[in-house]
């Protein structure tokens, strides 16, 4: 997936003062002319207050450290970990689509996401609360299917489950994570097989500290107990009372000429989830012609077409490298999901892009080998 820096950028960033003060102290704790090291804590910092990591952000902290930007830039685009495009207000949901996760159904819960969020990922949901993304194995293979929301993982879902837990979190409450089927922690399904005495509490510690934390869903937003820098010989200060969340610097401020930038208005998606009900048309069909315009153009030139997509492709009416570069982003989801056995597979390696240079006779880096 290309990961880029969304169109629509706010003009300033700037830290709170006690997000600033921890930033600053975070660059101390690595020698003199090593600073460039609090990278990825500074921008997660900001992407926390924010809540996806504008490229104001990433400036403001390449300069605090001292780095060029295109070196934070760097670090921005290669973890996933970075939103570079406006999450829901509540959750941004990460479903876990890799080998054991899509045996066990996670193109179930990709389908409730696609009804109830979104039919794009990286979408925001018509009320703004919600937006989801596949990502790579979580690491939580045993309890699969499985998606990380928030802080935290929830497990051993089901499409019914899942469903329920998205009305739930949109509802301002927050499911208990971990397993959702019962299973202590990741014994096997019909109950442990070893350590059976072993009769412990109702909750694995994961689950405990993160129900006792209760920050699964929550961002910061200035009222959680300040950050400590005990290497700096600050004491931990006491949590604080009542204290009013503290405002982001650049909240509100004009962006352009239009006086709002997009991710500050109310959210409105093109999704109707609503109207996306399961089998519903996603997109728009692209045209399709019976047969080729002469000669068929080598389709197998678009990095991530092989053989069988080319003649799936070819089966469906699509000859040319024209056709392709043609699609908008509607015939582009619509081409996507009913690649049987391929979804997804146009946005992932950007085939528009690609046809678009190679329709007019260029050639690109893949093409070219
Ligand atoms: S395959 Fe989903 S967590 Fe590993």
């Amino acid at each position: 997936m290309l990961r880029r820096l969304h169109p629509d950028q706010p003009g300033s960033f700037a830290f709170t003062p006690a997000n600033q003060a921890w930033a600053e102290a975070q660059i101390t704790k690595y020698p003199e002319g090593r600073q460039a090291s609090a990278i990825i804590p500074l921008l997660w910092r900001a992407q926390e207050q924010e809540g996806w990591l504008t490229r104001a952000a990433i400036e403001h902290v390449a300069t605090m450290l001292g780095m060029a930007y295109i070196r934070a830039l760097e670090v921005a685009t290669f973890y996933f970990m970075f939103q570079l495009q406006p999450v829901g207000s509540v959750a941004n949901i990460q479903i876990c689509g890799t080998t054991s996760c899509m045996i066990c159904g996670a193109e179930d819960l990709i389908r409730v996401c696609k009804e109830k969020i979104s039919p794009k990922p990286h979408t925001l949901s018509a009320d703004g609360k919600f937006t989801w993304e596949e990502v790579e194995c979580l690491g939580a293979c045993t309890n699969a299917p499985m998606a990380q929301i928030g802080k935290d993982y929830y497990e051993d879902l089901t499409a019914e489950g899942f469903a329920k837990m998205l009305d739930d979190m949109a509802a301002g409450k927050v499911p208990v994570p971990g397993p959702q089927n019962g299973r202590f922690a990741s014994e096997p399904l019909g109950g442990p097989t070893t350590l059976k005495d072993y009769t412990g509490e109702a909750q694995n510690g994961s689950v405990a500290l993160a129900t006792r934390i209760g920050d699964t869903l929550k961002r910061i937003d200035g009222t959680e107990v300040p950050l400590v820098t005990p290497w700096q010989g600050v004491a931990a200060p006491k949590p604080p009372k009542g204290k009013a969340k503290e405002a982001k610097p650049a909240e509100n401020l004009p962006v352009d000429s239009t006086g709002v930038s997009k991710q500050e208005a109310p959210a409105t998606s093109t999704a109707k989830p609503e109207a996306v009900a399961k089998g519903a048309e996603i997109g728009t069909k692209p045209e399709m012609l019976v047969q080729a315009k002469g000669a068929a153009d080598d389709l197998k030139k678009i990095k991530g077409v092989g053989p069988k997509l080319e003649s799936l492709l070819n089966s469906m009416g699509v000859f040319h490298f024209w056709q392709v570069a043609s699609w908008g982003a509607d015939e582009v989801a619509w081409v996507d999901e009913n690649l049987e056995g391929f979804k997804g597979r146009v946005s992932r390696d950007d085939w528009v892009a690609q046809a678009k240079i190679l329709a007019t006779g260029g050639e690109t880096e893949f093409s070219k080998r």
